[in-house]
């Protein structure tokens, strides 16, 4: 198939002729569309409907929809990152009625492309699935890196009470001579969080193969990557601003459809040390429990070793819900064709 570069704001989409899909750049007024298809998805903690119009907004991404008979069937979002080497897929996701047929398979060839066809200096493709990935799926990508997913429930107003019991004591171990007392997380500004995810030594001590993983998307600690993420708001933490062994990022709370005052917590630590991990955890849902009511999913995206001992935490001391047992995020990479 010809790939036409101008397809952004074409009027005229682009037909498959294998399969009769039609593809199309997606604008605000596909968004109930794209919404009525989408809600199954995630079990309810799809990101998309808060995300949809300021993804549209982005200079570095494009969404397409695939359509059949005119009908928004399937959406894929292709954004370059990383000084232009990588494309970020995300939001991929095809209609029930429509999947099993290959769908995505033609929606993700034909946006690659269209990026090679539009930024001819991208090399690789990059996503991050939380689904087991077998043997073919390895043929296809080679892993960067996986992270643990912790995924808790719980009402902001319970936990809050919780925490106010617990006191910071009973939170904190208490010192011995061969575990000092861990140091006190610091929120990192802007200008501190650039300088120190920028710095040789996190990349190679703390995040896992060099990438920072943040709300699902994984960059590399480059200066033009961490001018897109300070322009979101995220609570940058780590242990000791110096010479940190644990660092975390934070989304503020937002909405998610699995229901009315839901929302969703997204904290990425990364290091493999328990109590700094665990206290940047209390530290992150401390502050944003604070003024917060309604029910939250949280995602907690850790190195896996310390899932279980934080699990157990989670449901011994906070008493919060645990809402599935050990999953994994696996961000993957391929050469684009
Ligand atoms: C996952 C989903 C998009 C697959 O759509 P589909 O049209 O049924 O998929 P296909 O029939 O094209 O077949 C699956 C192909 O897509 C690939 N695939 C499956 N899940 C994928 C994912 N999450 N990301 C990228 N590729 C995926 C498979 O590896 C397979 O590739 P292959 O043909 O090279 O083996 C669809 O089931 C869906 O919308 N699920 C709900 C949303 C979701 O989980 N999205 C994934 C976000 S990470």
């Amino acid at each position: 198939m010809k790939i036409e570069t101008g397809l952004s704001r074409s009027p005229a989409p682009e037909v498959d002729p294998q399969t009769e899909l039609e593809f199309a750049v997606a604008t605000e007024e596909d968004f109930e569309e794209i919404m009525a298809m989408s809600q199954d998805i995630y079990g309810g903690l799809d990101y998309l409907p808060t995300r949809y119009k300021a993804w549209l907004q982005e200079s570095n991404r494009t969404v397409i929809l695939a359509r059949k008979q005119g009908k928004v069937i399937a959406l894929e979002s292709v954004c370059v990152i990383d000084d232009g080497e990588t494309v970020l897929v995300e939001g991929l996701r095809v209609a029930p009625s429509e999947r099993g047929k290959g769908v995505a398979g033609v929606l993700l060839k034909f946006c690659s492309q269209l990026m090679k066809a539009k930024y001819p200096e991208v090399k690789v493709t990059r996503l991050t699935r939380d689904d087991r990935l077998g043997p073919k799926d390895f043929q296809k990508y080679r892993l960067i890196t996986k992270q643990g997913i912790l995924l808790v429930r719980f009402r902001a107003e319970d936990l809050k009470l919780c925490l106010q019991e617990l006191g910071l004591e009973a939170l904190t171990p208490e010192a011995t001579p061969d575990t000092p007392q861990p140091a006190a997380p610091v929120r990192l500004d802007p200008l501190a969080a650039r300088h120190l995810f920028l710095s040789a030594g996190l990349a190679r001590d703390v995040l896992p193969n060099a990438t920072i993983v943040q709300d699902w998307q994984p960059f590399k600690p480059l200066a033009s990557n961490m001018t897109i993420l300070l322009k979101k708001d995220i609570d940058w933490m780590v242990d000791d601003a110096e010479s940190p062994s644990v660092a975390s990022l934070c989304t503020f709370p937002f909405r998610v459809p699995i229901g009315e005052d839901w929302y969703y917590l997204n904290i990425d630590v990364f290091g493999k040390d328990l109590e700094p991990v665990r206290r940047q955890f209390l530290a992150h849902l401390r502050r944003h429990t604070e003024s917060l009511q309604g029910h939250v999913m949280c995602q907690l995206f850790l190195d896996p070793p310390l899932w279980q001992p934080l699990a157990d935490f989670c449901r011994n001391t906070l008493r919060v819900e645990l809402v599935k047992g050990y999953t994994e995020q696996c961000v993957v990479e391929s050469d684009l064709a």
